[in-house]
């Protein structure tokens, strides 16, 4: 398949043809390598690290260990489908572009800043959405990350600070004359925060001006939403957040899966995080993701009290398998690919 478009000479294509390109966008606390592994094969083209403060890249301690453990980067070089893209924030340029620089050398293939996040405290400190109120300070970070890199620099934002500031426009012609080779536009304003509706409006202009690969983003909550994104809006790419949480499936054009399926990939997962994290942290972090994969389950029924309550790793797996064991007519063994297939079907049909 063609690619359809390179993030620097990275090519990236479609899972299936006719379906929009997904991306998993970055998410402090969520999208820890296991998650990462999970949707890339699942069809996410790139996985987003969440957010890491430039000021303790070079620090050392197990939690930063953990952030800047990229592991799975070389699973994603070796298939060639996926690229892992580790995001940077703070409100020194130096510190910032030596963050990036760091970021590159533990592995990431991409690196991204992030210009989007809206919490008080961080954008009080100027870093974040905050170089959207100076785009002279904005041009010279992103300048700065670029000279320091080897690998392709992308940003992510928002569309302006407020609504009486929308800068969006001019803020992708500064990222690309500055050097972004991508640009994730999350169509709220700074003031929005996750409130009120995205507006795509926006990405669309934004996407008109841009010369570069431009990712959307912004209350994709099914599969058809990003169709439908990406025929607002002519973005190149679709990143997906929160939906992709409850339902990594989103990925490969489905939204959600049936619950054989479901038990298979929450046994994965656990596993997978428990090599990550080990098995005290690793049991309740995935806990989250657990709750949302069987959030059709009644609350007080059993297997939801016992997905709740049981710590031991063993016993959790244990559980799992036996409860898909049980399910008439598993097909347990079905291939992941054959989805993806039907999702470029489904894409083609336009349903
Ligand atoms: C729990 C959570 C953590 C997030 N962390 C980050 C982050 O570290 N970096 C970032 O650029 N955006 C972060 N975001 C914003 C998302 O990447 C995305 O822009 C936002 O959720 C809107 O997309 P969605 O409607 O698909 O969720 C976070 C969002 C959530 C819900």
């Amino acid at each position: 398949m063609e690619p359809a478009f390179f993030i620097g000479d990275l090519p990236i294509s479609p899972l299936a043809p006719g379906m929009p390109v997904l991306t998993l966008a970055p998410m402090a606390g969520v999208g820890n390598w296991a998650f990462r592994l999970i949707s890339a094969s699942l069809g996410a083209r790139i996985v987003g690290v969440e957010f890491i403060n430039c000021r303790i890249v070079h620090h050392s301690g197990h939690r930063i260990e953990r952030l800047l453990d990229f592991s799975d980067a070389p699973v994603y070089a070796d298939g060639g489908h996926s690229l892992l893209a580790a995001q940077i924030y703070g409100n020194d340029i130096g510190l910032l572009a030596a963050g990036a620089q760091e970021l590159e050398r533990r592995g990431s293939q991409v690196v991204d800043i992030n210009f989007g996040c809206s919490v008080p405290q961080i954008t009080r400190k100027g870093s974040c959405a905050a170089y959207l109120l100076d785009l002279d300070r904005f041009y010279d970070a992103v300048q700065a990350t670029v000279q320091a890199c080897t690998v392709p620099v992308t940003i992510k934002t928002r569309i302006g600070w407020d609504d009486d500031s929308i800068n969006i426009v001019e803020v992708v012609e500064r990222a690309q004359d500055a050097g972004a080779q991508a640009i994730a536009v999350h169509a709220r304003t700074v003031m929005q925060k996750y409130g009120g509706q995205a507006q795509w409006e926006w990405i669309r202009r934004a996407a008109q001006s841009c010369s570069v690969p431009l990712f959307g983003n912004g209350d994709v909550r099914r599969y058809e939403d990003a169709v439908e994104m990406v025929e607002q809006t002519g973005c190149d790419a679709v990143q997906i957040g929160r939906a992709a949480i409850a339902n990594p499936w989103i990925f490969a054009g489905r939204n959600g899966a049936p619950l054989h399926e479901r038990l298979r990939l929450a046994a994965e997962q656990l596993r997978l995080m428990v090599q990550y994290k080990g098995e005290r942290v690793g049991v309740p972090e995935t806990r989250k993701h657990l709750v949302h994969y069987f959030r059709d389950l009644d609350r007080g029924s059993p297997e939801r009290t016992r997905l709740l309550t049981t710590t031991d790793l063993g016993e959790l797996v244990q559980f799992l398998d036996e409860w898909r064991a049980k399910l008439p007519n598993d097909v347990g063994d079905e291939d992941l690919s054959l989805n993806a297939e039907q999702a470029g079907k489904l894409a083609w049909s336009g349903n």
